[in-house]
């Protein structure tokens, strides 16, 4: 079975892959753009890559519902027991760690941003990831701004190795936009690059058709945009 990764809108994107379901980023019951509600899902594994509201999202409820393991940095996972969740089902990890999980293996990556639960206490580094899993290698840049160390990621000659796919934001104002999604992709020379994070509030409108064109003219990789609820074949 091929891996299938889904959008749901903003940084919510569902991997089903080697029988397993990992959704990232479950920002569901309150995003404007989700096609699902978090009664809805259904998951083994749940990866967060910080703390803000629009990405933590709906990721207590399911995984207190579903008993999906939650894979995150130290300081969220310590939150989590006292959300309710297990100590057992949470796995905390830091920027540059990796972890084997059944469907594969996961490594986090620095993401330059903030990070805090939506009380405002400190929740640790926010992270990116790199997703091992079914012969396929896919990059979630997450909430981030450009950095040129994202050229070590997709650079065997620098310890990482060749992207099929990087997800990246382009909705400005919180993360990079447009222009800088495009200096990323350059960097990172995945051979396929889909934009997120934009579209979900007015404050992050961006015409991911005019981005796929600068993406097709001024790199090699071939852009994908889906709209929330649609999927792509890894
Ligand atoms: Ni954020
Ligand atoms: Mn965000």
């Amino acid at each position: 079975m091929p891996t299938k990764l889904t959008w749901y809108g903003h940084n919510a994107w569902l991997l089903e892959t080697e029988g397993s379901k990992v959704l990232i980023d479950p920002f569901l019951n309150d995003s404007p753009t989700s096609p699902v509600e978090a009664d809805a899902v259904g998951c083994d594994h749940i990866l967060l890559s910080h703390g803000h509201g629009d990405h933590l999202g709906d990721t207590v409820a399911i995984a207190k519902r579903t008993g999906a393991t939650v894979v995150t940095n130290f300081e969220i996972s310590q939150w989590l027991a006292g959300q309710g969740v297990p100590a057992d089902y949470a796995i905390g990890m830091n920027p540059g760690g990796g972890v084997d999980l059944p469907f594969g293996r996961v490594k986090m990556t620095i993401a330059h941003h903030s990070s805090s639960f939506p009380d405002g206490s400190y929740a640790g580094v926010p992270m990116g990831m790199v997703v091992e899993t079914g012969g396929k290698r896919v990059y979630f840049a997450c909430d981030t701004s450009l950095f040129m160390d994202m050229k070590a990621i997709g650079d065997a000659s620098l310890g990482g190795a060749p992207l099929d796919l990087a997800v990246l934001p382009i909705g400005d104002l919180f993360t990079m936009g447009p222009a800088d999604a495009v200096e990323a992709t350059k960097l990172l020379a995945p051979a396929k690059v889909a934009p997120c994070h934009y579209n979900t509030f007015p404050p992050i409108e961006q015409d991911a058709t005019a981005w796929a064109e600068r993406i097709r003219r001024h790199t090699v990789a071939e852009p994908v945009v889906l709209q929330p609820g649609e999927s792509i074949d890894l």
